[in-house]
């Protein structure tokens, strides 16, 4: 499929996606917000991949929403096309795992897709952000909520109260990112981390990922007995028979993906 706005390609097992807006510094666009859906439909599709990278440029993962396409919006606009329900959330319906590899700015929405994401790896110059209190608005993509949840009130509320962006030592710090990468190296570890997920059972994956996400929308008693119930789950898979069995008898497992 010919896109426009992003970059679309598989290393092996990993669906690589690289926001493709240099002039605008990847601003999310309705255009590419789509195209992005439907990259992750293909990839969410395609029984040969097992993870998703999801990159920018070395200046900017994204600098935020399009500003410019957002600016003469009225309330009915917004309302009646559900912005931003329609396309961007169907980055958190992937049941496969997506990394965000994020150098430079990662800014309004940008900061937003990038915790819509199972984690973040950070390069060294990225910058984190939710400046959208400096053109007249507040974050729309969850910003105010996974920012919260990931860095805590104190940090967040400065950050989406003044717009002080985030350097990825302290993201770190605070727990946004998993691990910061020297930028010239980040894409490489990015995929590197994405392949040895897809070597893993898809399925057990799978559960793993819905189990982690099921802590941020239940209580620790529920979030416990769920994962409990997903836990059993594994034992009707092969993949979890091959996996003890290989570690039995001291070699590597072979995944049938079952
Ligand atoms: C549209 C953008 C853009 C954006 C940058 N550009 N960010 N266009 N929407 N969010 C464009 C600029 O207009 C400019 O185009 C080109 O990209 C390069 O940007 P510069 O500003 O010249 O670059 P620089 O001086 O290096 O500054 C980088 C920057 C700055 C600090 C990241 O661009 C900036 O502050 N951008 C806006 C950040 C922001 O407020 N994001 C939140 C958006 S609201 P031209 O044509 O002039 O060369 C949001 C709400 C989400 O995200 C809610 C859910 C949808």
């Amino acid at each position: 499929m010919p896109y426009e706005n992003i970059i679309v390609e598989t290393r092996g097992q990993v669906g690589l996606i690289t926001l493709n807006r240099p002039k605008a510094l990847n601003a999310l666009c309705a255009a590419l917000i789509k195209e992005l859906g439907q990259a992750l439909d293909a990839f969410e599709a395609d029984g040969e991949i097992g993870a998703v990278v999801l990159t920018g440029s070395e200046k900017a993962f994204a600098a935020g929403a399009d500003i410019k396409e957002m600016q003469s919006k009225t309330y009915m606009d917004a309302y009646l096309a559900d912005f931003i329900t329609n396309g961007w959330e169907r980055i958190t319906t992937c049941r496969k795992p997506i990394i965000a590899a994020v150098a430079g700015y990662a800014l309004g929405g940008g900061c937003e897709v990038s915790m819509m994401c199972d984690f973040i790896l950070a390069a060294d110059n990225a910058k984190f952000g939710q400046p959208e209190i400096t053109i007249g608005t507040i974050p729309g993509a969850g910003g105010t909520q996974r920012l919260t949840r990931a860095v805590g009130k104190a940090k967040a509320m400065e950050m989406c109260l003044t717009g002080r962006m985030m350097d990825a030592a302290e993201a770190e710090r605070a727990g946004l990112v998993s691990r910061v990468i020297p930028a010239a190296d980040l894409l490489d570890e990015a995929l590197k981390v994405a392949d040895r997920i897809a070597s893993m059972s898809r399925p057990v994956v799978m559960l793993a990922k819905e189990s982690v996400n099921a802590a941020f929308e239940t209580t620790l008693t529920q979030g416990i007995k769920f994962e409990r119930r997903l836990f059993h789950s594994t034992f009707a898979c092969e993949d979890q028979k091959e996996g003890m069995a290989a570690f039995a008898e001291k070699r590597s497992p072979v995944f049938k993906n079952r």
